[in-house]
């Protein structure tokens, strides 16, 4: 599926030498799915990880290799290539590869390309912990960070060679991810974005609890988008089985008293706040410290319940509060409803749900609720959706000279 970011992008990416190369089957097919345009250059050590061949076929183009290469009429591969691209990825990014950048070396295909560009480049490093750490690497690294490059990662965790640390390329995932919100508008650059999301899970003994169906996807989209817009996004996440969107800062709890307590430690700080969560109402008011067992007389079980904070109006509440969004779940009549819950909890942004409850479903179409209005956004997928509403919540903002 086409994605606004990347759809018509002319990207050269250049692939160096390193078992990380594998990922990159799998970025490419992720950003020719978006509608980019992928040309794949690769050094003589990448071909030795990966065939040319194979790259070839994932992106559907002719894969070049060498300075000298024929195909291109007027030999000049160095500067035909990078002049259609709206930027350069170079990724795995080696070692060698970071240092010959570093000096603007230019002694093969790939490094001529990047000495020869107009267009921005983009590095995502692979390397073993040692040689990532190595003082010369830093240097390098600290040169291109200060000659514009962007590095996204690198990750931390185990590597190909068996030792655990930072050095490992991020996952293809990650990657395409990072390069997507590279081309994204910066409107929410400079802004703090606090969120909820999924459900949450209040025990009634050790093995046992009340949860909901909420999957978490509206929230974890949200995070991504309001990312990829430029926010710093910190995300408060119920038990969801959801990977965290590359660089969102993500919180999890269990219980709704957890994820408000995590909300008011961090609102301070926060510009906006969006409480996409299905936060259970009530909790058993004495959870037991074993498991309850059936007894001989088949007694039932009951329980006492006790309300469960309200997140989204505590926030409401504060004197100062950021700019509060709530979300409605309602299985009928969200017309009325919405309104009158935006009304509840203060806030001047709601956003309800249309039609039957959407949990777990990848399509969504929903309302605007604010004073004197209610806007009806196109149903879409909640990426797309979650753009759209990061869209319309960056232009209610309160000027940033007047912003806490
Ligand atoms: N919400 C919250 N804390 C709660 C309950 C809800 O922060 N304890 C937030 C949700 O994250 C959402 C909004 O309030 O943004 C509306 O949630 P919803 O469950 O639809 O509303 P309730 O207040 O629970 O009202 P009702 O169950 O009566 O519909």
């Amino acid at each position: 599926m086409a994605t606004a970011e990347l759809a018509g992008k002319h990207l050269v990416l250049g692939m160096t030498g390193g078992i990380a190369c594998y990922k990159i089957a799998e970025l490419t097919r992720l950003l020719t799915k978006a509608g980019a345009t992928v040309q794949v250059v690769m050094t003589e050590a990448a071909t030795q990880f990966i065939t040319p061949v194979t790259m070839q076929a994932l992106s559907g183009r002719p894969v070049y290799t060498s300075q000298w290469d024929g195909r291109v009429p007027n030999n000049m591969a160095h500067i035909d290539l990078s002049r259609e691209a709206d930027a350069i990825v170079i990724a795995p990014a080696s070692t060698d590869f970071l240092a010959k950048l570093a000096h603007g070396m230019a002694d093969d295909l790939l490094s001529t390309l990047c000495v020869a560009r107009d267009c921005p480049l983009l590095v995502v490093p692979a390397m073993n912990r040692q040689m990532w750490q190595n003082p010369a690497t830093q240097r390098n690294v600290a040169q291109l960070r200060a000659d514009g490059v962007t590095l996204l990662g690198p990750d931390s965790g185990p590597q190909a060679c068996g030792e655990i640390g930072d050095g490992r390329m991020l996952e293809a995932k990650a990657t395409y991810e990072a390069i997507s919100s590279f081309f994204s508008p910066k409107i929410l650059s400079g802004r703090r974005v606090l969120l909820t999301a999924g459900p949450t899970f209040e025990p009634l003994d050790p093995v046992r609890g009340i949860t909901n169906r909420s999957s978490g996807k509206m929230g974890f989209a949200l995070a991504r988008a309001a990312q990829q817009a430029g926010a710093e996004v910190h995300l408060v996440a119920g038990p969801v089985s959801l990977e965290t969107p590359w660089g969102v800062f993500r919180q999890d709890v269990q219980t709704a008293q957890q994820m408000h307590d995590a909300v008011m430690r961090s609102v301070a700080d926060a510009d906006i706040f969006i409480g996409v969560a299905a936060v259970a109402d009530w909790r058993v008011a004495h959870a037991s410290e074993h498991k309850i067992k059936k007894t001989a007389e088949r007694a039932l079980p009951s329980f006492t319940f006790v309300e469960n904070p309200d997140i989204l109006a505590s926030v409401a509440k504060l004197p100062h509060p950021p700019f509060a969004v709530g979300f409605a779940a309602e299985s009928g009549d969200l017309e009325v409803h919405g309104e009158e819950k935006r009304m509840r909890k203060n806030v001047p942004l709601l956003i309800g749900n249309l039609g039957p409850l959407t949990f777990g479903l990848d399509d969504n179409e929903v309302i605007l609720f604010e004073a004197g209005s209610a806007t009806k956004l196109t149903r879409a997928d909640k990426q797309t959706l979650a753009r759209a509403l990061i869209a319309e919540i960056a232009k209610r903002l309160p000027d940033t000279s007047l912003i806490r």
